[in-house]
């Protein structure tokens, strides 16, 4: 099925966490991480993410730079991406701030779940797919994200998301920034939840560009195929 150029994009601590074990907000990257994010962002026509993200932080990152608003601009983007959050419970709050942001949201979610939300204000649109055994299936919700001109998807996290994304071969790219800092824990959220992949199946990636801007490493990865 035809699907979104798809890329995460995560911050993680020198040890692999993207979150503390208190599954705390990550503010742990510098501003040049948080610039780094926001270019990703802004060369997306949707940002998806798990409620679970949603619920740490209460927003999401929009585009603010001008040079980057003015960049969407001359390639016929909208001037925001479609901010899109996947939830199976539905289980979000109206007064988050996100629902305030001046963005535009869409919530993909199992058929039945969808109605509580097409109901009241809160999305642009309402996304039904169908349920599998482990979540949404995401072979359908992302076609159905393509025929509606997402044609390049950003993933801001969390690691159930990029997870499950990760079981149907439905991840083109990774930026991963190394923080320094050390998390540890065996339970903080890594990049990739989930039950994991054995090493002799476990995707692999070609490292496309490092770069060490400060005390951050900046990892580009593609996922061969
Ligand atoms: N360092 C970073 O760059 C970064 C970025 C983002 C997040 N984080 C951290 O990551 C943590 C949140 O991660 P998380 O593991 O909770 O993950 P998550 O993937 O953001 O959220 C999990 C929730 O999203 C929905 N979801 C995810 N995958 C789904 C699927 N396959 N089908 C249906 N629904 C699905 C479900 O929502 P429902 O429960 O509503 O059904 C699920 O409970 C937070 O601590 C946050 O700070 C860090």
């Amino acid at each position: 099925m035809p699907r979104p150029h798809t890329t995460v994009v995560l911050a993680m601590s020198a040890d692999g966490k993207i979150a503390d074990a208190g599954r705390s907000p990550a503010r742990f990257g510098s501003a040049i991480d948080k610039q780094h994010l926001e270019a990703r962002i802004a060369e997306a026509d949707g940002v998806l993410f798990g409620a679970g993200t949603l619920r740490a932080y209460g927003t999401t990152l929009s585009v603010r730079q001008p040079d980057l608003l003015d960049q969407r601009q001359q390639r016929g983007q909208p001037l925001q991406p479609i901010q899109i959050v996947c939830s199976q419970s539905v289980n979000l709050d109206p007064d988050w701030p996100f629902f305030r942001q001046p963005v535009p949201r869409w919530l993909l979610t199992a058929s039945e779940a969808a109605g509580l939300w097409q109901e009241q204000p809160g999305f642009e649109r309402v996304i039904s797919v169908p349920a599998t055994e482990t979540g949404l299936d995401w072979a359908i919700a992302l076609s159905l994200l393509q025929a509606a001109g997402i044609a390049r998807l950003a993933v801001t996290g969390g690691g159930q998301l990029v997870a499950a994304l990760l079981a149907i071969d439905a991840i083109d790219e990774f930026w991963l920034t190394l923080c320094p800092l050390l998390l540890g824990g065996s339970t903080a959220p890594t990049p990739v939840e989930g039950s994991g992949f054995m090493a002799a199946v476990a995707p692999r990636l070609e490292l496309l560009s490092v770069r060490a801007i400060a005390q951050e490493v900046f990892l580009h990865y593609q996922v061969q195929r």
